[in-house]
């Protein structure tokens, strides 16, 4: 048997420059996140004392604060991370604003999510490139900023949210953090509730009585999707849980919170800030259950410890009471 060599093939057909981001121009808005600063673009000034000023840039424009004026010219074409001075002698350091620095300044109609558990919401609710997302409210859109980032240009988000109002700032506001309209985006007026969406993989809720769409959020998503509610207070999340623990369609629920603390750090003096993003909000996640399955009866065994130890039941017991044996093996039924 003889074993042919393979032809030599041609040199694979030149590729695009990789400097050359023209010819790419990557994900929406990405554009707008990198390389010189150019006309229209925001820039964030940080003076000093961590005041900080956003302008957007226009050639012969200046900044005015009490400090002196900053010309617009002194920034456009010049690397993220300078330092400008005005004219009464301030430094201020010039970078693009962060999405977790634009959504914590940006116009507001509802309260938003905060960059701490919007973090938790894509990683925790699995939102992937190209994942199709159904979201409520929109609020001021700073939520679905992070979905969109998420799933990307292939992907798709649609929101809903009842107040038209609350709707336009949210558009405006997601416009003007990708720099025009997101090509995955889709804002609908109205109620979730009505929603007649299929084939999604996430459901994101951010309103007050998530527990109204359940069936909306369970009609929607596919076998294996995630459905994630984000509510403020302990009756909200006792009745959101419970509404998908009894919906028969979702897997048991998880429930928790995070804190977020700074630390302040100079030197040897190293200790928490003083103050700490404590409770904003509990995430709630459920995973869709594949149609006509029972979800499993829920089996918890008693945490270590919260049974009397065998050994003390036995010297205290006359007669001798039960032994190890004797120990319920599952806790009491929940209640209904
Ligand atoms: C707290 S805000 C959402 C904030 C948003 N997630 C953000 O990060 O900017 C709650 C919003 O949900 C809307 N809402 C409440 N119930 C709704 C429903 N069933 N369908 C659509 N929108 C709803 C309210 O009008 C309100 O604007």
């Amino acid at each position: 048997m003889s074993v042919s060599a393979p032809e030599p093939t041609d040199p694979l057909p030149s590729t695009v420059d990789e400097d050359d981001s023209t010819l790419r121009p990557g994900p929406t808005g990405a554009s707008h996140r990198r390389g010189p600063f150019t006309k229209g673009d925001r820039v964030q000034l940080t003076d000093p004392k961590g005041r900080k000023h956003t302008v957007v840039l226009e050639p012969g424009k200046q900044f005015h604060t009490h400090r002196g004026a900053v010309e617009h010219d002194a920034l456009l074409g010049r690397p993220e991370g300078i330092v400008v001075t005005s004219t009464g002698g301030t430094d201020y350091l010039a970078l693009r604003p962060l999405l977790v620095d634009f959504v914590l300044s940006m116009p507001r109609g509802a309260t938003v999510v905060y960059p701490k558990d919007a973090g938790q919401i894509v990683t925790y609710a699995d939102v992937f490139p190209g994942a199709r997302v159904l979201e409520a409210g929109v609020g001021s859109g700073a939520l679905s900023c992070s979905l969109l980032r998420a799933i990307g240009d292939d992907g798709r988000l649609v929101s809903y949210e009842r107040r038209a109002d609350f709707a336009d700032i949210a558009r405006r506001n997601i416009e003007t953090f990708f720099g025009g309209p997101h090509p995955a985006h889709t804002i609908r007026v109205g109620d979730l509730a009505e929603t007649s969406e299929r084939d999604i993989d996430r459901v994101v809720l951010d309103m007050l009585a998530p527990w109204d769409v359940v069936d909306a959020a369970s009609a929607a998503l596919v076998p294996g999707g995630v459905v994630c509610a984000y509510v403020a207070t302990t009756t909200q999340l006792s009745r959101t849980v419970e509404a998908l623990r009894g919906h028969g369609t979702f897997a048991e629920p998880a429930a928790w919170e995070t804190m977020l603390r700074d630390w302040h750090v100079e030197g040897l003096a190293v200790r928490p800030g003083h103050r700490m993003v404590g409770h904003t909000g509990f995430l709630v996640t459920a995973r869709r259950l594949a149609d006509g399955v029972t979800p499993p009866v829920r089996r918890r065994r008693p945490a270590k410890g919260s049974l009397p130890d065998p050994a003390d039941v036995a010297a205290t017991t006359e007669p001798p009471g039960p032994g190890p044996q004797a120990v319920p093996a599952e806790p009491p039924a929940p209640l209904p």
